[in-house]
């Protein structure tokens, strides 16, 4: 197995073994308002919408995770196909790879495969060669492409990149490309000013992928000998990131510590187009298989249709017009930095 997959193999097991349901985060420390008397009856076709010019059942989706092994075809497989029976999107896990194992095309394939029509979003990191991108595009009949920044994961590699000069390389991919660009973090956040900055140079779409769910520094750290456990604090918190690309008026996604159907809620009202699930729904997988997964997708359609109902809203576009209130801590943090 060469280094790369390796390391894909051991994402995978060590975000199992930090998973932490009852993980306590930004999401904890911000409220809805909800009216007693709403006037709204549940319905599940409000949750219906359109994602890359394509229809989607629901405005949450399966994040960025796998690929480029043998447990990430498995893992793609079954990912693959829930999207396709739940009419969800799915990204996949970074693809750059590519540039290197073609080999390894196949384990990112097969959830095309399983989902021909679907939302399917490839992922790259930014110094991949742009040729290579186009041809995983291609080969995929990806809808948009993710671009992730993750310095912090990098610096917490042994074997990481030390070369953070990426704008160059991202204008140019944005250039070569037709399909959309989404540029995300990885679990440490967007901050306004670099989201600002991309907006300038054109970019339309973000994932803030915010602190308070998997965390890589703990996971890189775990890998090697060389503790760098003070990097997993220097996240920006989900709810914080989301404020501030709302407060850029762009198109945003919200993730980065999703746990629930209420923190989809709170991730739609913050303005989010479309909230992002990575490892809840992977160790819903790892626990309860295929079916598990599914089910907890379908259940979370239910639930979110009847949160919107009882905050007494009848379809997404109204969402942001709940009122937000947030508890001190994260009053104080949004006052200082927003
Ligand atoms: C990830 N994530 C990720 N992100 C990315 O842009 N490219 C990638 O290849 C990966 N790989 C990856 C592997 C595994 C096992 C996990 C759990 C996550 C990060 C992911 O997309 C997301 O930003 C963070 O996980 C935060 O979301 P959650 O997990 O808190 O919902």
């Amino acid at each position: 197995m060469s280094i790369r997959s390796e390391r894909k193999e051991e994402h995978l097991k060590l975000a199992q073994m930090f998973f932490n349901k009852e993980k306590y985060n930004s999401f904890d420390q911000m409220h809805l308002l909800r009216p007693a008397l709403p006037e709204s009856k549940v319905d599940q076709s409000v949750l219906a919408t359109e994602m890359f010019n394509k229809s989607v059942s629901a405005p949450f989706f399966i994040n960025a995770m796998t690929g480029g092994s043998k447990q990430s075809l498995i893992v793609n497989q079954a990912l693959g196909k829930i999207a396709h029976q739940e009419k969800i999107a799915l990204a996949l896990g970074s693809a750059s790879i590519l540039a290197k194992e073609k080999d390894q095309l196949e384990s990112f394939y097969v959830a095309r495969d399983e989902d021909p029509n679907g939302v399917l979003i490839v992922n790259v990191n930014p110094e991949t060669p742009i040729n290579a991108i186009k041809q995983t595009i291609k080969e995929l009949q990806a809808d948009a492409l993710q671009i992730h920044l993750n310095t912090v994961q990098e610096i917490a590699m042994p074997e990481g990149d030390r070369n953070f000069i990426w704008l160059d390389q991202i204008k140019n991919i944005l250039d070569q490309i037709t399909i959309p660009v989404i540029i995300k973090e990885v679990g440490f956040g967007l901050d306004q000013n670099s989201i600002h900055l991309l907006k300038e140079n054109g970019i339309k779409y973000f994932d803030v992928a915010g602190s308070g769910g998997t965390n890589f520094a703990q996971i890189e750290n775990a890998r090697n000998d060389h503790d760098v456990s003070y990097l997993e604090d220097i996240g920006l918190p989900t709810v914080i990131s989301a404020l501030m690309a709302q407060k850029e008026s762009v198109n945003f996604i919200v993730s980065g510590g999703v746990r629930n159907p209420l923190d989809i809620l709170k991730g739609l009202s913050l303005g989010g187009q479309f909230v992002g699930i990575s490892n809840v729904f992977l160790q819903e997988f790892n626990k309860n298989s295929f079916e598990g997964l599914q089910t907890l997708i379908s259940n979370w359609k239910d639930e979110l249709a009847a949160l919107i109902s009882i905050y007494g809203k009848h379809d997404l576009a109204s969402l942001p017009k709940i009122k937000k209130y947030y508890d001190l801590p994260l009053k104080n943090q949004i006052d200082q930095l927003i």
